[in-house]
Order: structure tokens, then C-alpha cells, then sequence
């Protein structure tokens, strides 16, 4: 078989535009929200489609995984930066969003790295029936994940719109709701995942104990 080159297999082809679309939703930002908006939220769909394509195809990387992270992270992150632009009285909210969001999928994803899961999904199934759900469940992940981004899209799009029809507002509302639950399951996170590390730690202590 001729070589691979990891760096083109389709879901990672996919990674990279969404990337493009991404660095194309932050500069579209000041001149051109619904552009914008619509490139953010076509990056958003294509994690899902890229994930389907690299178990079709056989091409789960882990380089993809981590690009596809990446990708999410610094994609909310700029839309949040923004955000606290457009509504300054927010800001610590935005900036409280960022650290649960950045802090609680590096630490989930090291310790699962570490402790040799075979993807930072994979972790903890046993033990939070909440997660179990969030994990196994695609069209969960699906409504979750989509309507977090959809929140945060749509606190954007509500300031240049002059008179917000009442139906919008239901919506910010609902997403607003996906948006705690996914905060929360974050936090889970965090706290399994700071839980992991200190008792690989203790492990890790414990047989250099023995071995002195
Ligand atoms: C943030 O978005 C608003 C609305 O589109 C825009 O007026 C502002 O210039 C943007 N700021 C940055 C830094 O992108």
C-alpha cells in the first residue's frame, strides 16, 4: 500500500475549510453579521459531517480529533470576544464562558490522554449516567452542541435587528437552556477529569514509595 498522508484524508480536508469559514465568520464580523453568522454556523454543521466521514472512511486521526477541538474552541472564543464588544455590562459572563469552556475540555482531554482512552468521548461512560447519554446519544450531541453555538449566534444577529420578532426570543430563550446544560456537563468535566489526575498522581506516588 503507497504511504498515507495524514494530512489529506477527507475529514481533515473538511477540518481545514472549516477553519477557512471560521477565520472568514471573524472578519466578516464588522461589515457583515449575517455573512458572518453564516459561515460560523456552516463551520459549526461540518464538525458533525467530518466526524461521520473519518469513521466511514476510516480515517480517525488524532491529529483530526485535535484540530476539530481546536478548531471549536478558538471558533467560540472569537464569537465571545465579540460578543463582550457588543455587550460590555456581560463581559465577566463571556469571560467566565471561555475559561469553563477551555479549561474543562484541555483537562478532560489530557486526562483521557493520559489514562489511554481511545478518544476524549470515550471517558467516564460508566460512571455519570447524565454523560452517558450526552456520549452515546448522537442526535443529544447533536441538539447540544448545535444549540450552544446557536445561543451565542444569536445574541449576535439580536443586535442588529431592529425589532426582534417575539418567536426569536423563544428561541435565545431555549438555547439559552441547552447553553447552561452543556456549561454544567462541562463542569462535570472538569471536576472528573481534575479527579482523574490526582489519583494517577497517587498512584504515581505511591510506586515510587515502594520502589525507594
Ligand atoms: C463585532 O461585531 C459587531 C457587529 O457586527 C461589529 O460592529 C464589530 O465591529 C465587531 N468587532 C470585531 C472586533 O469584530
Amino acid at each position: 500500500m503507497a504511504e498515507e498522508n495524514i494530512f489529506f484524508f477527507v475529514p481533515n480536508l473538511i477540518g481545514y475549510a472549516r477553519i477557512a469559514l471560521a477565520l472568514l465568520s471573524f472578519y466578516l464580523m464588522p461589515c457583515c453579521p449575517w455573512t458572518a453568522v453564516f459561515c460560523y454556523l456552516l463551520s459549526t454543521l461540518l464538525d458533525n459531517f467530518d466526524g461521520h466521514a473519518a469513521r466511514a472512511l476510516n480515517q480517525c486521526t488524532k491529529f483530526g480529533a485535535m484540530m476539530d477541538m481546536l478548531t471549536d474552541r478558538c471558533a467560540t472564543m472569537c464569537l465571545l470576544v465579540n460578543l463582550s464588544l457588543l455587550y460590555p455590562s456581560y463581559t465577566f459572563l463571556f469571560q467566565l464562558s471561555m475559561c469553563v469552556d477551555i479549561a474543562s475540555h484541555w483537562l478532560h482531554l489530557h486526562s483521557s490522554t493520559i489514562t489511554g482512552s481511545a478518544s476524549h468521548k470515550s471517558i467516564d461512560l460508566s460512571g455519570n449516567p447524565v454523560l452517558r447519554i450526552y456520549y452515546t446519544s448522537e442526535p443529544v450531541l447533536f441538539v447540544m452542541c448545535t444549540g450552544n453555538e446557536l445561543f451565542f449566534c444569536l445574541l449576535f444577529l439580536l443586535h442588529h435587528i431592529e425589532e426582534p420578532a417575539a418567536w426569536l426570543y423563544w428561541l435565545l430563550g431555549l438555547c439559552g437552556i441547552i447553553y447552561l446544560l452543556k456549561t454544567a456537563i462541562s463542569l462535570v468535566h472538569l471536576v472528573t477529569a481534575s479527579q482523574n489526575m490526582a489519583a494517577m498522581d497517587a498512584a504515581e506516588r505511591e510506586k515510587t514509595v515502594k520502589t525507594q
